[in-house]
């Protein structure tokens, strides 16, 4: 489903961010990216969103290469990839159903698709009891289930989560994790970045590990090791 053939990604002239990097993510999988700070993790996930153009190498998200899809189409592509930071970025004067509903309504849904389809997400995620609080009223691992809910508005086919629990405790950690499990059971393809080496080992998913670079291991049921 998604194919990273054999990219390299230099940041000017002399930083070296990924160093021929292949990897296959197939529909349906569960993969965990870990690796120091540095060891680009965020670099692969930005160049699948054509956030940055790799240097060498193409990227394949089923049959479209990346970066030569006319920038029309682009749009499409990044629906059907739901993304997930750790810094949020909700909207603050808007409430929780308010943030899922405006990004469904700039994509050009209609009113009656959002007010169907709103309720069921929030419900997903486990915020029922929480729409029409504004984000400063939630907790940490509320807004970032709110950050969930609203990469699953589009219903894409793949999440894609940068160190999506770097600023929760381990309680809210959990529930997000399991959350995204959840989701990967319903079927989207997950892409997790993480370095938190407790979340990958208890995860028994694919692990693969990048260092300076370089893809040094790759595991199905993999471990944290560095
Ligand atoms: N926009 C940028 N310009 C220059 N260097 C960058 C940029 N983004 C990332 N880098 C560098 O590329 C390397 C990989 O970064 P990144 O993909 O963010 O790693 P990770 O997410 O694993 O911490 C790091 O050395 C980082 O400093
Ligand atoms: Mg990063």
């Amino acid at each position: 489903m998604i194919f990273f053939d054999n990219i390299t990604k230099m940041y000017g002239q002399n930083m070296l961010a990924l160093d021929n990097v292949t990897l296959r993510v197939k529909q349906g999988e569960f993969v965990s990216l870990v690796g120091r700070s540095g060891a680009g993790k965020s670099t692969l996930l930005k160049l699948l969103i054509a956030e940055e153009r790799p240097t060498f190498g193409k990227i394949f998200f089923e049959n479209d290469d990346v970066h030569s899809l006319r920038s029309n189409r682009l749009p499409f592509l990044r629906r059907r990839i739901g993304v997930v930071f750790q810094d949020l970025k909700l909207l603050s004067m808007k409430t929780v159903k308010e943030n899922i509903g405006f990004v469904m309504e700039v994509a050009g849904k209609g009113k009656e698709e959002i007010d169907r389809d709103v309720p069921q997400i929030l419900d997903l995620v486990g915020l029922s009891s929480k729409f029409d609080n504004f984000p400063h009223e939630l907790s940490g691992g509320e807004k970032q289930r709110v950050a969930i809910a609203r990469a699953l508005a589009h219903r894409p086919d793949v999440i894609i989560a940068d160190e999506p629990t770097g600023n929760l405790d381990p309680l809210n950690t959990w529930e997000i994790i399991g959350l995204l499990t959840k989701i990967n059971e319903l079927g989207t393809t997950i892409l997790l970045a993480t370095h938190d080496k407790e979340v990958i080992n208890s995860l028994e998913r694919r692990v693969v590990s990048l260092d300076n670079g370089k893809i040094i291991r790759d595991e199905e049921k993999g471990k944290y090791v560095l």
